[in-house]
């Protein structure tokens, strides 16, 4: 490779960095490092980032690095630069999830450049995308969005159905409210969130007070949002008027390992980015799939044949404002003797 096409090709991986670090994560723990090695971008799990009172498994903190890869991956395709990926390119054991490798020509079959092109027309809406936890109209999702959603799922490995049945939706309900009681009596978990949530704006991580609803029991939401310890602080409108009429999406894999999860959280950025380009707001409702028993009785109750990965919300809703991001050098590290 030239010094020129070497040149190039860090400037696009800096920039597939940037978009990277956009990704949303689980309570904003931006749970990854990156390193620019040569040619290639290799993309790791942080473990001094880790939540592991709220996601023991650390399966959220790989789902939130799943989300990075999509923006990395999205960034590249989106400027046409020509990359090779490998998904854990040291074994899963290793906590490097991906290497992604600039190629000095485009060389690709059929599949590859149809796939690219629908990565170009979503990589514009990475800086758009937000988590919204205010409250949803009750506009009805058309089903041709919903199966153009689960297709985008589907062409990253995962499934993604709207959960419709009315029994399911009470299942949904009830074991959210359960999952969520059973956490806040948990002094670990609620330590573990308070360290994660914050209302000073100049830190650069955790889940924000201008990102959250205020929490003063004026309203009981029948499918409880979490309250991010807010004690009262969160700007959001406490009426988030979060029920089981809304319209809500499960994402979930064949299998249940880190290769499942890294997958998981590529479809969901995908989906995430297909939602913000059309207008549409949505919000995770997470609880239910944390703890193993309420994880165990929701796949069983709304008989799955698949794990379930990720629930979230979805529909219209007003504007919010974007949720701080760590700065590039804070986790790029960068192998200067390579450098033009
Ligand atoms: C794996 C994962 C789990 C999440 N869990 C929740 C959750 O339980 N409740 C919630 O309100 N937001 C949840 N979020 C959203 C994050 O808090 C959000 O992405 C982060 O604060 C950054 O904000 P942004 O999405 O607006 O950029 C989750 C996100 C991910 C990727």
């Amino acid at each position: 490779m030239t010094a020129a096409t070497s040149h190039h090709a860090r400037m696009a991986l800096r920039r597939a960095a940037d978009r990277a670090r956009m990704a949303p994560s689980i309570h904003n723990t931006q749970p990854w490092r990156m390193e620019i090695d040569g040619d290639a971008l290799v993309l790791s799990l942080d473990p001094e980032r880790l939540v592991p009172a709220i996601d023991p498994h650390a399966r959220q903190s790989w789902i939130s690095c799943g989300c990075a890869l999509f923006n990395a991956r999205a960034s590249l395709a989106g400027e046409d630069t020509g990359y090779r990926i490998s998904r854990f390119p040291e074994g899963e054991n290793s906590l490097v999830f991906a290497r992604l490798e600039v190629l000095g020509a485009l060389d690709l079959d059929e599949d590859e450049r149809a796939a690219r092109g629908t990565l170009r027309e979503i990589a514009a809406t990475i800086p758009l995308r937000r988590t919204n936890r205010t409250r949803f109209t009750e506009d009805e999702i058309s089903t041709g969005f919903l199966a153009r959603l689960s297709a985008a799922a589907l062409v990253e490995g995962a499934i993604l159905t709207a959960v419709h049945r009315e029994e399911h939706r009470e299942v949904v309900a009830r074991l959210t409210r359960r999952a969520d009681a059973r956490q806040f009596g948990n002094p670990a978990f609620r330590a573990e969130l308070r360290n994660w949530s914050t209302d000073d704006p100049d830190r650069p991580d955790g889940v924000p007070a201008i990102a959250v609803p205020k929490v003063d029991g004026s309203t009981v939401d029948e499918i409880p949002l979490r309250d991010f310890d807010s004690h009262g602080h969160g700007r959001l409108p406490a009426d988030v008027h979060s029920t089981r009429h809304q319209t809500m999406m499960l994402l979930g894999t064949d299998g249940d390992s880190r290769s499942d999860w890294l997958r998981a959280g590529e479809a969901l950025e995908h989906v995430f980015l297909e939602i913000a380009r059309f207008g549409y707001a949505t919000s995770p409702i997470m609880q239910a799939l944390e703890l193993p028993e309420t994880r165990s009785e929701f796949r069983r109750e709304l008989g799955l044949n698949f794990y379930p990965q990720f629930l979230f919300r979805i529909g219209r809703a007003g504007a919010t404002a974007p949720v701080p991001r760590r700065d590039l050098q804070d986790f790029l590290h960068e192998d200067h003797l390579t450098g033009h």
